[in-house]
Order: C-alpha cells, then structure tokens, then sequence
C-alpha cells in the first residue's frame, strides 16, 4: 500500500508516524517528545494536514535550541510529516540563526508564540524541500533515504524513465501558472526549463527559451515573451528536481518529445517516434533489398522524420533530405545535431503544394528545397524512406 493511502487512513499521530517509518525503512529510532528521532533526523509530525509547515518546524525548532542549550547531539536533518505534506532541511541551515538564541521561544514546543513562529518562517524560506504526498511521495522518500546515505539533500534527477511524471508535474505546479501560453506548447517550454542550468541553455536553437526578468523566470516562444504568476510552484518544483539532466541523457529526452504531446493530438498526428530497434530491421531489409551501397547510391526523403530517428543511423547523411509537419520537431533535430549534414525542413506532405486540380507543384510553397526538386525532375534515383503518420494507431509498434 502506498504511503499517501495508508495517510489517508491513519486515525492518530502513531498511525501517521508508523506510516512514515515504513515508508522510509526506518530501522533505528525512538518515539517521545521529539516525534521521531533517529541518528540522522528529526521528525515532528500532525495527524492531520492542516498544521502549516512553517509552523511545525517551529516546534521541532524549540527542541533542537534546547539540545544545542545543553550541548547534545544534534542530526544533520530535520523534517516535519503529516497527512498530507512534508518537509526536509539541513540542520546546518538553522544552526548559526539558533545559535544567537534571539528566539523567545513559548512554554513548550507546542505553544510557541507568534513572535517564534514569525522568526523562524523569516529565517527558513527557502531552505527546506516541500513535497505534497499525493503526488511526490517517490521523490519524498527517496529525497530522505538519499540524505541519509549521503548526508546532503540531492535533488532527483530528470531521466526518461521519468520524463513523462515529471512533466505531468511540472504542468500542475509551473505550466498552469505560466500566462497566456497554449496547453500544447507546454512541452517545448518545459524543454527549455529543464535544459537550463540557471544561467546557461544546454543547447542552442530550441523551440522555446528560458529568460529571467527581474530575477524571475520567463519563456519566450515564436518571439513572444510568456510570465509566470505565482512563482512558488516553481521553486517548490525546482527544489524537487535537479536540472539540467545528465549530460548523457538530454539528447534522447528532447527527442522524446512525442511521448508529451497529449495523446489525442498525438494519435491524431501519428506522432510516435520510430524505435531504433526498429531502424535497425528496416536498414537490414534495404540491404537485403537494395544491395550494400544503397546509402550511397539512392537520395532518401523522408517526409514524415518527427525527431528524425530514421536517419540517424544513415552514414551518408549529405543524401538525404528530412521533412515533418511540426517546425518544433525540427527544432528539436537542430538542437541535438541530428543529422547536422541533411537537409531539414518543415513540410506537409499530404496538403502543401497541391494544386486545386489533385496535381504537385512545389512552387506553390518553395518549401522543398531547389536541389531536391532538380533530382525528381531528372529522375534520380530517390528512395522515399518513410515511417507514416496512421490517424488510428494506437501505440508506437503498430506504426512502425
Ligand atoms: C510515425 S512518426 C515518424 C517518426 C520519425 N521517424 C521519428 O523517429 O521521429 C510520423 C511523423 O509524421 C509527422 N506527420 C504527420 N502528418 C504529417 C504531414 N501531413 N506531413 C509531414 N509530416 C507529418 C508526425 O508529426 C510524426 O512526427
């Protein structure tokens, strides 16, 4: 049973902090005055979600000030748990603050009085991690047991096994704050959030930028400039997940910006990347098929190359030309240097150029490149290499 469920069922504290215990593994540990106390953390916790975070670090607070008084020993971390929410921090964050001892502190952690709460709330801003149970309990939990084995709050990192939860979260917490953006292009303005180390884009050219205006984060997108409203979703994002992701990761998580497009519009256009396992197959038949220099021997256009996956594998990308029908899927192509040598393009296949008669006449748009053109008309030979949008395919395989 997951964490957020048995929370839901707790009916006291001790169900609460019992569901937290399991949850984390916890193996050496009291219960008391201090809710949970172990080696590395301290635990305040509420039966119920309704104590705010500031005001249950304050408490914990009070018992770390009077373990500091008589010189005890003190945990690296200090987190505070309930039904509903629950934070960490480093201890090392509030030591010199307590150590000034200016707190007037009430008659016991409970009864704090405002003038501690205030303070306390003043000093801790923004250096503890806030996580809703509901939906980041994976993060939670392995945020702690992290901590724990290293002693240090290591963010979670971005990686495609969870590309498409962290998206979906980012949407909830930044995405819907952002003003006047379109719902399907928050996949191209998360792609330049998570592409950013706070200064620097990872790379040049993408869709969508990250800007900080009066040292707030912005998105531009098509030369237009989107605000966020409330910024506390993002930072309480932003101190969830680490960014930007590894290095050797980024490249196939930009192109796997198929699997964020909402599936109706995804089905709609067929947009599935192509497998390479499945590359691997159709290389093998047109071998088979062709002979052993058809890379060489044929100019291929795909006019259908999404992110461009069924080139990638080409040794001669100088013969080929690479068109799709979303210009941000090539973007994405220039981005990650995908076939840096082709000839890429934004087209639509089935509708530009088509004369009112059914016939083709690429002046009508003079997006298909003069070179391309002049080889059709002199009837070179041109290999159309193609993995086709189906409207009713249901999954990437059945495209394939
Ligand atoms: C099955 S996917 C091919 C994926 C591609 N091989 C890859 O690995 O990214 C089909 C692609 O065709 C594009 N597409 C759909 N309708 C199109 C049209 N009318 N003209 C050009 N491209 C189109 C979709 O956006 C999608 O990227």
């Amino acid at each position: 049973m997951s964490l957020y469920t048995q929370l839901q069922q707790a009916k006291s504290e001790e169900d609460v902090k019992d569901a937290y215990i399991k949850a984390l593994g916890l193996k050496a540990y009291t219960k008391g005055l201090i809710d949970i106390q172990s080696k590395e953390i301290w635990f305040e916790a509420k039966d119920t979600g309704k104590t705010s975070t500031y005001a249950m670090f304050t408490q914990l607070l009070h018992y770390v000030q009077v373990a500091l008084d008589k010189g005890e020993e003190i945990p690296p971390f200090l987190a505070v748990i309930d039904t509903e929410k629950a934070a960490l921090m480093k201890t090392a964050d509030v030591l010199v603050f307590l150590k000034k001892k200016t707190i007037k502190w009430g008659k016991s952690a409970s009864q704090y009085t405002q003038e501690a709460l205030d303070e306390v709330s003043t000093h801790i801003g923004t250096h503890f991690v806030s996580f809703r149970i509901a939906t980041h309990e994976d993060e939670f939990i392995s945020t702690v047991k992290a901590a724990i084995k290293s002693g240090d709050i290591i963010r979670t990192q971005i990686t495609p096994d969870n590309l498409k939860q962290v998206f979906d979260k980012w949407v909830a917490m930044v995405g819907r704050e952002i003003n006047g953006i379109n719902e399907e292009d928050y996949a191209l303005l998360f792609f330049a959030d998570i592409m950013h180390d706070g200064k620097v884009s990872t790379h040049d050219n993408l869709p969508a930028e990250l800007l900080h205006k009066n040292d707030a984060p912005v998105f531009t997108l098509g030369g237009k400039v989107y605000e966020l409203g409330n910024k506390e979703g993002y930072r309480q994002f932003w101190a969830i997940y680490h960014k930007p992701p590894k290095a050797e990761y980024r490249n196939y998580l930009l192109e796997r910006r198929d699997s964020l497009i909402p599936l109706d519009e995804r089905s709609f256009k067929g947009a599935y990347y192509t497998p390479l396992h499945v590359v691997d197959k159709a290389y093998d038949k047109l071998t088979e098929t062709l002979g052993k220099n058809w890379q060489k021997d044929y100019i291929v256009w795909d006019m259908c190359c999404g992110v461009g996956n069924l080139e990638v594998k080409h040794s001669n990308p100088r013969n080929i030309y690479m068109s799709t029908l979303d210009e941000a899927d090539v973007d994405v192509m220039k981005a990650t240097k995908t076939c840096v040598a082709a000839t890429r393009f934004q087209y639509d296949y089935l509708n530009d150029d088509i004369t009112d008669d059914g016939k083709i006449d690429y002046s009508l748009t003079n997006k298909v490149p003069e070179t391309l053109r002049k080889a059709i008309a002199e009837g070179k030979k041109i290999l159309v290499l193609i993995n086709p949008p189906y409207a009713e395919a249901m999954n990437r395989e059945n495209t394939a």
